[in-house]
């Protein structure tokens, strides 16, 4: 079976052919990072219009990448949501007219879900299965019990991990996305400074907006003061209380769920070098679970996994019809 997919949540325009789930016929990503990073972050208007300018130059450059024409595809999914409201118009607008025109079922993707799925390009998930999804957008702890079933343990109270990496990077004046920036930066610093510990109401629940206060403020107490400190050592300090805050959730449920078989990871977040050191440490002290971090490609949004999220939808029984329409806040399991 193959699926033809198309991504447009936030600011990467993607397209890809998958075969049978796994194997990548073609996937193509249009970043709009150089447009966006003039502004500090993404504009929705400005994201929306170049979805438009792209969109089809990608269809078509991921038929040719895959030698394929629309009488080889067998279904066309996409991305419904959640995510930025102009831009999802424009990938399930697309999507729309492809299946229409071209007599193929369509298939609504939940984009969450398709972060966790991106693991099956590189391994076979087992359930139950615990996910961590972490990106610009989101950070939530999901417990499936099989390939179908979601249900969210852990989610953020207020801003995602990604969005505090980027606005902790705008603070130390790093340029966007902030992420990549604060990994490498990093590197190079110790985690010598006190910063808030998040407060959070749910077991297993997240909270990121205080520790990014806690870092302005740090930094606003120092110049007032007329001292100096040292970004790297400060980029440090915000990451490790940043990924201490999550990976002591994993570990609550890793106690409360021991029929937990296999530990993945997705979103953006995923390619950061520390936490995939901390996914290491972590598969030492539980060798009877199998622990995934997919590649790269496979964290930041692209449109392969949202192909394989197609594929195992379909085999489920999911269509969307003529009324689909996209949900910039659709939840996982809905
Ligand atoms: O999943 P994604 O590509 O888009 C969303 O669905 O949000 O995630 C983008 C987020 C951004 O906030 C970016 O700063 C973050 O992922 N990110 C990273 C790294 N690479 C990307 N955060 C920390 N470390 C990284 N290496
Ligand atoms: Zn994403």
């Amino acid at each position: 079976m193959i699926v033809l997919a198309i991504e447009s949540s936030c600011d990467e325009t993607a397209v890809a052919l998958v075969e049978n789930r796994r194997e990548i016929l073609s996937s193509v990503v249009a970043s709009q990072i150089d447009v966006h990073k003039e502004f500090g972050g993404v504009v929705p208007e400005v994201a929306s219009r170049i979805h438009v300018e792209n969109i089809s130059y990608l269809i078509e450059d991921a038929l040719k990448k895959a030698n394929k024409t629309m009488d080889d595809v067998d279904a066309v999914a996409v991305t419904k949501g959640p995510g930025l409201i102009g831009c999802l118009h424009v990938g399930v607008q697309a999507a729309k007219t492809l299946a229409f025109a071209f007599n193929k079922p369509l298939i609504p993707v939940n984009h969450m879900a398709a972060h966790i799925y991106a693991n099956e390009l590189v391994v076979e998930m087992k359930y139950p299965l615990l996910a961590l999804v972490v990106s610009g957008g989101h950070s939530q702890l999901v417990y499936m019990k099989d390939e179908h079933s979601f249900e969210i343990l852990g989610t953020t109270q207020d801003d995602a991990i990604g969005e505090a990496y980027d606005k902790v990077a705008r603070v130390l004046n790093l340029g966007y996305p902030g992420g990549p920036k604060i990994d490498n930066l990093a590197k190079q610093g110790k985690p010598v400074y006190a910063l808030a510990k998040p407060k959070v109401q749910g077991k297993y629940d997240f909270s990121f907006s205080g520790l990014k206060s806690s870092v302005l403020q740090f930094t606003k107490r120092m110049e007032r003061n007329g001292e100096t400190w040292n970004d790297a050592d400060l980029a440090c300090s915000f990451q490790e209380t940043a990924l201490n805050e999550i990976f002591d959730k994993i570990d609550l449920v890793l106690k409360d769920y021991p029929d937990i078989q296999h530990f993945v990871c997705g979103g953006g977040v995923s390619a950061n070098s520390r936490l995939r050191e901390k996914v290491d440490e972590l598969a030492q002290a539980h060798p009877n679970i199998t622990f995934t971090v997919p590649p790269m490609s496979c964290c930041t949004d692209n449109a392969a996994m949202i192909a394989v999220a197609g594929t195992i939808a379909y085999e489920e029984g999911r269509r969307g019809d003529a009324s689909l329409t996209a949900d910039s806040s659709w939840e996982l399991g809905e």
